[in-house]
């Protein structure tokens, strides 16, 4: 069969999304947030349930009208079977399978993580998409690992986070300096109006490949506590250069592991993805990368950074070129490993 259409689910946090793709082609992407979440400070689980659950028929729809392709042409239903909160994930794992036993067409699952990475072999203009093997660090709000990619199916998680993600380090800093919720878009936007060595925060020691994230997140809170029972405007005063000089501690970190993981594997090709990669400091850190080390690096369009469907419609495309099928009887799964 020469064109193979694919309809990707991913409902595993607060983003409700529905993709069609037409081989490595995307055809549509939808993606519904969820705004509900901002005025509690971060994702309550019960109500992002409940949204996917008015969102996932209205959304699907859309995806398929955009395509301006029949749900009767489907090839595969692909779904985001996990990592990602438990009631999230039952909503389009239900939805998914009863589609795809309606239309009598194969059903796919695909680990979320695994969907950052791939959404780099969506077909773009002007984008590259990475040869094998490449290594491919995911910087989200739930994830921060670095995975050894030898193939589509064949990826080796080589150093994760023992305590806090990338995402949450931004969150939970903003929290501190009295920001909204997601804090790491507006961090970002501060810190290119400050100055990054204005203050110095201590990174963390941590061997080999593995990231930690929380001591730096309480030497902030001190460090914002003692400050400001100095000068109790402090933060007000200078919120541009405390946001640069996070930010720039923060990419420090992250370009440090990323150093040690291309010397120790000897693969200079170096690609990003998940929330935090849409951050301008790293995708300038990894710019900076190609000239000063010889890196070959992959950055996804703005669109693909968050979470959303398509990503899961390219896993689902690789899956179905190697049959790799599931059964219905298939479950969502929160804790689930590349
Ligand atoms: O991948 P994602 O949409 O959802 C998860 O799977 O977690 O990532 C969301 C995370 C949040 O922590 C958010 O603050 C962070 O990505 N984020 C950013 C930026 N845009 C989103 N962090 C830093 N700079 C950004 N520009
Ligand atoms: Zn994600």
């Amino acid at each position: 069969k020469e064109n193979i259409y694919i309809l990707g689910i991913e409902s595993s946090c607060d983003d409700t999304s529905a993709a069609v793709l037409c081989n490595q082609k995307i055809l549509s992407n939808v993606v519904s947030s969820q705004k509900i979440h901002a005025e509690y400070g971060g994702v309550v689980p019960e109500l992002a349930s409940r949204a996917h659950q008015s969102n996932i028929v209205p959304v699907v729809e859309q995806a398929l009208k955009k395509a301006g392709i029949a749900k009767e042409q489907l090839d595969a239903i692909a779904f985001t079977k996990g990592p990602g909160l438990m009631g999230s994930l039952l909503v389009g794992t239900s939805f998914a399978k009863s589609l795809a036993l309606g239309l009598n067409i194969p059903l796919i699952e695909v680990n979320h993580m695994r969907g950052h990475i791939l959404a780099h072999f969506i077909e773009e203009d002007d984008y590259a998409q990475p040869s094998f093997p490449f290594l491919a660090m995911t910087i989200s709000g739930g994830h921060t690992q670095i995975v050894k990619v030898s193939s589509h199916s064949n990826m080796e998680v080589i150093g994760e986070t023992i305590d806090d993600a990338v995402g949450e380090a931004y969150d939970k800093s903003g929290k501190i300096l009295g920001l909204g919720y997601p804090a790491g878009p507006e961090i970002d936007k501060r810190a290119k109006l400050g100055n990054p060595k204005a203050f110095h925060f201590t990174k963390p020691r941590v061997d080999g490949l593995n990231f930690s994230f929380s001591g730096l997140k309480t030497g902030i809170l001190y460090f914002i506590q003692r400050e400001t029972a100095k000068h109790p405007d402090f933060v007000i005063d200078n919120l541009n250069d405390i946001c640069a000089s996070i930010q720039h501690t923060i990419v420090g970190i992250l370009m440090d592991k990323l150093k040690v993981a291309v010397k120790q594997t000897g693969i200079k090709q170096v690609a990003i993805g998940g929330g935090v990669s849409a951050n301008s400091g790293i995708r300038e850190a990894l710019k900076n990368a190609e000239k000063t080390m010889g890196w070959t690096t992959y950055i996804p369009k703005f669109e693909y950074t968050t979470d959303n469907a398509a990503m899961i419609a390219i896993v689902g495309y690789y899956k179905y070129l190697e049959q790799d099928f599931s059964g219905l009887d298939v479950m969502a799964t929160a804790r689930l490993k590349i």
